[in-house]
Parts: C-alpha cells; sequence; structure tokens
C-alpha cells in the first residue's frame, strides 16, 4: 500500500496532532487496503484502554419540543409536522428500571430545548434517578443553558453532558443556524461544563450542508483544545420536513474515517458508533466499532414516542422495544469480537 498513507497516519498517532495537509489526504484515501489501515490502527489504539468491551448508555428521548430552529433537525420548532410529546416523571423512571434490568448503568436523558423542564423539574428527575439508581451514571443532552443551570443539575447528581458543537467553524456554523444561535456560546456552554466537572461531550454531523475539509479540520483542532471525554458523530441524514430536506446525506465511508482519526488524536475518548451510522448502513454501528468507536446508546424510550423523536428521516429501531434492541446490540457486538460491558463504562485517563 501508499507508504505515503501509512507514514502520515502514523504521525497522527504518534504526535495526537493533524494538519489540514494531512487531514486532506486522509479523507482522500479511498483504496480499501489504506482504509482498513486507518481503521485498524484506530482499533488497536482503542482496546490499549478499553480491551473489547463496547460501553452501552440507555438513551431516553423525553420531549420533542425545542425552542431552536436548527435548519437540519426534524424536531425544529418550525416543524409543524412533528407530533410533540413529552414523557412523564413516572414513564422515564419506568425506563430507567427497564433500563436497569437490561444492564445499563448509565441513562442518557435527551431532549429538545423544552422550557417546560425547568431547572426545578430537571434537578427533581436527576436526583430521582441517583437515589435509586446509585451505581448508575446520568449524562444530561438538553441543550444550552446557563452556568448556574449546569451548575444546579451537576448539584443533582448529574455526572455528564454532551452538547455537540456541530461545527467549529463560524460561518459553516451561520448556515446551519438562524442568526440567534452562535458558535460562541455553543462554545461557551461545552467550557462552563467542563469547568463545573462534568465528563463532557462535543461533536457534530459528517457531511452537513457546508462542511469542508476546512472546517473538519477546525473541529479536530476544537477537540484536541477541549479535551472532552466523549466525542458523537453520526452522518447528516436529511429529514424531510426540514429546510434541508433536499441535501444530500452524509456519507458511512466518510465516518468511519473521522471516527479513525479522532480516535487516533484523542486516544482515551469515549466515541459512540451513532442510531445515524446505523441508520445508512446495517452494519454501520457494527463498522463503527470496527473503526475505532467503543460506545453504542439503544434507545430505553417507550415505543410509542419513539416514531416522534426523529431528528433525521429512516431512523432505525422506532418499532423494537429496549429489550429487543440490548439483545440485538449484544448478539452484534458478538459478531464482531466484543463484549456488552454491564457498567458504568467512565472514562479511563
Ligand atoms: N442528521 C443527523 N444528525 C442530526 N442531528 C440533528 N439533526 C440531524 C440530522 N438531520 C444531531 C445533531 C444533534 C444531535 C442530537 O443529533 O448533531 O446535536
Ligand atoms: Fe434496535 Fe437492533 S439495536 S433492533
Amino acid at each position: 500500500m501508499n507508504e505515503e498513507i501509512k507514514s502520515i497516519i502514523n504521525k497522527v498517532k504518534q504526535s495526537r496532532n493533524i494538519s489540514l495537509e494531512q487531514l486532506k489526504l486522509l479523507l482522500e484515501i479511498n483504496d480499501d487496503e489504506g482504509v482498513h489501515f486507518i481503521r485498524e490502527e484506530a482499533v488497536k489504539v482503542c482496546q490499549k484502554t478499553y480491551g473489547n468491551q463496547v460501553l452501552i448508555r440507555g438513551l431516553i428521548e423525553f420531549t420533542n419540543f425545542c425552542k431552536n430552529d436548527c435548519y437540519y433537525c426534524g424536531i425544529r420548532r418550525s416543524n409543524s409536522q412533528a407530533d410533540r410529546y413529552r414523557l412523564t416523571k413516572e414513564q422515564m423512571l419506568d425506563c430507567c428500571a427497564n433500563g436497569y434490568e437490561l444492564g445499563f448503568r448509565t441513562f442518557v436523558l435527551q431532549g429538545g430545548e423544552d422550557g417546560y423542564f425547568t431547572d426545578d423539574k430537571i434537578c427533581d428527575l436527576v436526583s430521582a434517578i441517583k437515589e435509586k439508581y446509585s451505581d448508575c451514571a446520568v449524562t444530561l443532552s438538553i441543550g444550552e443553558k446557563s452556568k448556574e443551570s449546569y451548575k444546579r443539575y451537576f448539584d443533582a447528581g448529574a455526572d455528564r453532558y454532551l452538547l455537540r458543537h456541530e461545527t467549529a467553524d463560524e460561518a459553516h456554523y451561520k448556515k446551519l443556524h438562524p442568526e440567534e444561535m452562535s458558535l460562541a456560546h455553543r462554545k461557551q456552554c461545552l467550557w462552563d461544563l467542563k469547568e463545573i466537572g462534568y465528563q463532557v461531550g462535543c461533536g457534530f454531523m459528517v457531511g452537513s450542508p457546508g462542511q469542508t475539509v476546512e472546517t473538519l479540520y477546525e473541529d479536530l483542532q476544537f477537540i484536541r483544545e477541549l479535551q472532552p471525554h466523549m466525542v458523537g458523530i453520526g452522518p447528516f441524514i436529511s429529514q424531510k420536513d426540514t429546510p434541508f430536506a433536499d441535501k444530500a446525506s452524509g456519507t458511512m465511508e466518510q465516518t468511519l474515517k473521522l471516527l479513525a482519526i479522532i480516535r487516533l488524536i484523542h486516544p482515551h475518548v469515549l466515541l459512540p458508533a451513532t442510531t445515524a451510522l446505523g441508520t445508512i448502513h446495517p452494519k454501520g454501528r457494527e463498522l463503527g466499532i470496527l473503526s475505532g468507536a467503543n460506545v453504542v446508546m439503544p434507545n430505553l424510550s417507550p415505543v410509542n414516542v419513539r416514531e416522534k423523536y426523529k431528528l433525521y428521516d429512516n431512523k432505525i429501531c422506532t418499532g423494537n422495544e429496549a429489550a429487543e434492541c440490548r439483545y440485538c446490540m449484544e448478539n452484534r457486538m458478538k459478531s464482531i469480537g466484543y463484549e456488552v460491558a454491564v457498567s458504568r463504562g467512565d472514562y479511563i485517563e
């Protein structure tokens, strides 16, 4: 295979950094051997820290109301086609009980930016879950809030927070979001979360409209700066009732390469093989793990609301019970030589 490519990959791995030129070359690789090499290197790096364990998180999508209007997202406020719902506290605790039985030790509460869920309500939910399941981690993924709010959730027991930065390039950010949202604020939220003591996750979509090698380079530089504990990336997939309905989706090949590159520059990161990746290819999640990812996030939401939390079209698993996905995932991971861990799955320094 191409010796130049091999030497770039080794350099990236050793320096835990990548230049724009190197990124360009790696994203252009399209021979099987080259792609295999980079993915295998990423898997080796990941296994050094996490072995053949895949960490699972139970995702509870508890509200699809959102005050934001991101152009790519199916639950944006202007989407009048979205059938809005909120879960009750009891429903969420039922999801956790079910999830605990199934071996989940991390619950991810994800939702749109929904004013109904005041800080008091969020703190009440978090402390109720932590009280019942003191051996579990609670992850919040509820968007941009004030530092004071983040601190309150943390004091109530929240352990982790996911807030994808979406793109680290100012001009690109403007193409994806309406005027009232800003990259500077988004980044500030991530720094605040980190300072408070959360394990934080940033991330972006692969192939979002307007993304270029240059914007991806900035994403990787931002990841190097922030040193997050988690990075969530998955392909952009168009949603029919959004302004981006007719935009092309991201590809699996680019997503796998970027997973591998992120693993190489940030060896200990918790890196999910996302549902979006499983949506664009039937073996997407397995291939994600085989490119350096080490987390999967099956859904614990009640089946009757799954269809409604559609950030993008054709989302998988909307008709499956939590238990089905749990065992499906175990089998999928076994098929590639991995085991699903029954543990909180914390970041390993
Ligand atoms: N395709 C893929 N991912 C999407 N997200 C939102 N809309 C889409 C879409 N159309 C991602 C965003 C957000 C996360 C919860 O889901 O990156 O941060
Ligand atoms: Fe949901 Fe396979 S993970 S059915």
